[in-house]
């Protein structure tokens, strides 16, 4: 395979970008590629907004504004947050751009015309208030799972259950608040179960590599067998329906996103787009959270098996799971979440702090926990004190006992010999993991490395020996100065800001072509971190170095001598600075508030949900009831049971008993001495074999507590209400 193209989610441009979103998508994905460009290799790096969906309709509702705008704000915030992570896509596009329009129509249009679709007629909540028809997300109501009384019709946030919208209890529109109804409308479907035997031959059959997670989830779909599923949407907002009589009717969100990858790659290449899409020589990588597996593994490839054209199918989808916030769900709705806009201005100079934290937690294999005092350790404990302190002491002693000149290595000793044998090594390891898509491991070893060297350092005491045997002195630092090389290459892809301080500082540069020799003919990968788009290929032939200069690469990684005796190195720069419990307190401070706004957000929300009016009833109908005041004398609790008071009542006609379900609000010495009304002629009835007559009046409160309906003044026992 000559070519590698990577795809990253495109993320929705509803909101900000997440730490959980660069955790479980984009910094695994720029670990990947810049790993693949520092081996030469010819790498295609394809991201960009997804523009449609529902959500987005829903938040330029709320915001007063149309949903062009919400989109222009968000992409661009976005992007801006990727290029200051260091995450340098060939292209960052967008799903609302003409290309992608022309594309996806034109991919719809062939599916249409070869007959690869088929039609549907269906009924479709409508909102009869708002005349149109309510996507999922439109209609909320309570989750028949858990009661939560706002779950949407494609999903409860709260227990995560998937869900129609014939499921919700007490269904409402988004728009309205009116209750939907059901009308008939016509869309088109993908009929995936023609694909479900070719599906399994190609990844159960012949992806068992592929991650666990990601295999089991397209297994149990295809146990389950697959349906039919539409493409098309009632809605105004997409790519419209390229057909005659499909007015009012788009393109689903999840049918037009991933033709977004193509339509991204044909906006940077317009000429060779094709040679990336279309080639057996393509390796295709598609990195995603856990919640996109079925769309690219099921839904994608089947539309591009319709489509046919020889489009390259992924050789991996290496999926992460969900990351966490200090316990607790990322959401952005909820706004529960670390942004990573935020970050870089709270944080500034510190993106390879995120990077290395969510790489050293990455969610590879289950759900896992980001918390600000992991971050703080992390970078207190590993980067300052491991990496940062060994090359600041390797520096600074060669400067101060060698003139920041690299010195002589003398013959070797066994501590010397021990720690260079580690490098090849922890290399070797590091690689596998790297093309294994093991990322967290991968960054383990290239931390080896720096442990390995801290202790070496530690071990030989440069600083003490340089007192009596100034060669043996230069021979260590020599070694360790090798062994900065190495981190410079090893950490490029994991912490690519602090990788080129630390090339500035060693006075080296970086090649990414290490796969070619100088003078043939090849595209090379070239770029630099921090800038807003690599620049991806550069045809000819590989220059030969410049006099004097220092290429590293990673074939050298661990060879002997990659810095020659009386090179000279630059300054001492620090290539971590120690993050104070302030900077901490402060964003645990923002999540505190984060955490009240959330809180009150559920109480108003709570506040706002009276249960609906009852059917109508007659004059008569109330008349019946006798209601009356009445005191309570004595209470106690039923024997053996929670929620049962029994009240000995003067109702001014009689005394008398009734059994009454308030003993969760309510304890006896509360009752007693309370005016109370009652219903006094309800039919009697044996509750746990006690006679009890009537029932007491209880208010019952948005949040289900309940509390006793008491006259605003004392009056008569007996006085008649109505
Ligand atoms: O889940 C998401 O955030 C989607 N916007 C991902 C789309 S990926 C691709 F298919 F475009
Ligand atoms: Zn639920």
């Amino acid at each position: 395979m000559n070519r590698t193209l990577v795809t990253c989610a495109l993320p929705y441009a509803n909101g900000p970008v997440h730490i959980g979103h660069l955790a479980g998508v984009y910094v695994p994905a720029d670990i990947y590629v810049r790993y693949l460009r520092m081996r030469g290799r010819d790498v295609l790096y394809v991201c960009g907004s997804d523009e449609h969906g529902v959500p987005i309709t829903i938040k330029a509702r709320e915001q007063g504004c149309t949903p062009q705008d919400i989109v222009d704000r968000y992409h661009k915030m976005i992007k801006d947050s990727f290029t200051g992570l260091g995450i340098n896509f060939d292209i960052y596009g967008r799903t609302s751009s003409p290309v992608h329009a022309e594309g996806a129509s034109e991919f719809f249009r062939k599916l249409y015309d070869e007959g690869k679709f088929v039609t549907r007629e269906s009924e479709q909540y409508y909102d009869p208030e708002a005349h149109t028809f309510l996507a999922d997300r439109y209609i909320v109501g309570t989750c028949p799972r858990c009661g939560n009384e706002n779950a949407y019709g494609d999903q409860c946030e709260k227990c995560g259950s998937t869900l129609s919208p014939e499921e919700l209890i007490n269904p409402r529109s988004k728009l309205s608040g009116a209750a939907p109804v059901k009308k008939k409308t016509t869309h088109w479907y993908l009929p995936l179960q023609d694909y479900e035997k070719w599906i399994s031959e190609w990844i159960l059959e012949g992806h068992k590599e592929w991650r666990t997670n990601v295999y089991g989830q397209v297994k149990s779909w295809l146990d389950g067998g697959l349906q039919p599923r539409a493409v098309t949407r009632d809605l105004d907002w997409g790519v419209p329906v390229p057909v005659e009589g499909a007015e009012g009717k788009v393109l689903y969100v999840w049918f037009d996103a991933p033709i977004g990858y193509i339509s991204n790659t044909r906006e940077l290449l317009p000429q060779s787009w094709e040679k990336w899409w279309k080639s057996p020589d393509t390796r295709l990588i598609h990195f995603i959270g856990k919640d996109n597996i079925v769309f690219h593994c099921i839904v994608f490839p089947s539309m591009l098996k319709a489509y046919g054209d020889g489009y390259v199918l992924p050789d991996n989808v290496p999926a992460n799971e969900f990351l966490n916030l200090e316990g607790d769900k990322i959401s952005t709705s909820r706004g529960w979440a670390v942004w990573a806009h935020e970050y870089l201005e709270d944080f500034p100079g510190k993106e390879d702090v995120m990077r290395y934290t969510l790489t050293a937690n990455a969610p590879q294999t289950a759900d896992n926990d980001f918390s600000w005092k992991d971050f703080q350790a992390r970078n207190n404990s590993e980067l300052v004190a491991i990496f940062g302190n060994f090359v600041n002491r390797a520096v600074v002693l060669t400067h101060k006992y060698f003139d920041g000149k690299v010195p002589v290595c003398g013959s070797l000793e066994e501590a010397d010999k021990e720690v260079l044998a580690e490098i090849p090594a922890l290399r070797d390891s590091m690689e596998k993991n790297l093309e294994g898509f093991r990322f967290r491991e991968a960054l383990r070893d290239a931390m080896g490395m720096a442990r390995a060297g801290n202790k070496y350092i530690s071990d030989t005491e440069p600083w003490k020996v340089a007192k009596t045997d100034m060669a043996r002195t230069g021979t260590i630092l020599n070694i360790c100065l090798q062994l900065c090389a190495d981190l410079a290459i090893a950490f490029e892809p994991f912490t690519p800001f602090a990788a080129e301080r630390l090339r500035k500082m060693l006075g080296v540069t970086l090649f990414a072509g290490s796969d070619h020799r100088v003078g043939e003919a090849v595209t090379v990968n070239t770029y630099k971190a921090g800038e807003g788009r690599a620049l991806h290929t550069v045809s000819g032939e590989v220059p030969a170095p410049a006099p004097g200069e220092i290429r590293l690469d990673w074939e050298i990684l661990g060879r002997p001598q990659i810095l020659p005796a009386g090179h000279a190195i630059g300054e001492a720069e620090l290539l971590f600075a120690k993050i104070e419990d302030e900077a901490i307190d402060a964003q645990l401070r923002k999540l505190d508030a984060a955490r009240e706004r959330i809180e009150a957000a559920r109480k108003a929300e709570e506040a706002r949900r009276v249960a609906p009016l009852k059917d109508e009833c007659t004059f008569e109908d109330f008349e019946k009831m006798d209601i009356r005041t009445a005191t309570v004398l004595e209470a106690e609790r039923v024997p053996k049971t929670d929620k049962l008071l029994k009240l000995s009542i003067d109702t001014g006609v009689d005394r008398r008993v009734i059994v009454s379900g308030i003993a969760e609000f309510y304890s006896p010495e509360d009752m007693v001495g309370k005016q109370i009304c009652i219903l006094a002629n309800l039919k009697p009835r044996v509750i746990r074999g006690i006679d009890s007559r009537g029932m007491i009046l209880m208010a019952r409160q948005q949040d289900g507590t309940m509390r006793f309906v008491t006259p605003a003044e004392v009056l008569n026992n007996g006085s008649q209400i109505g």
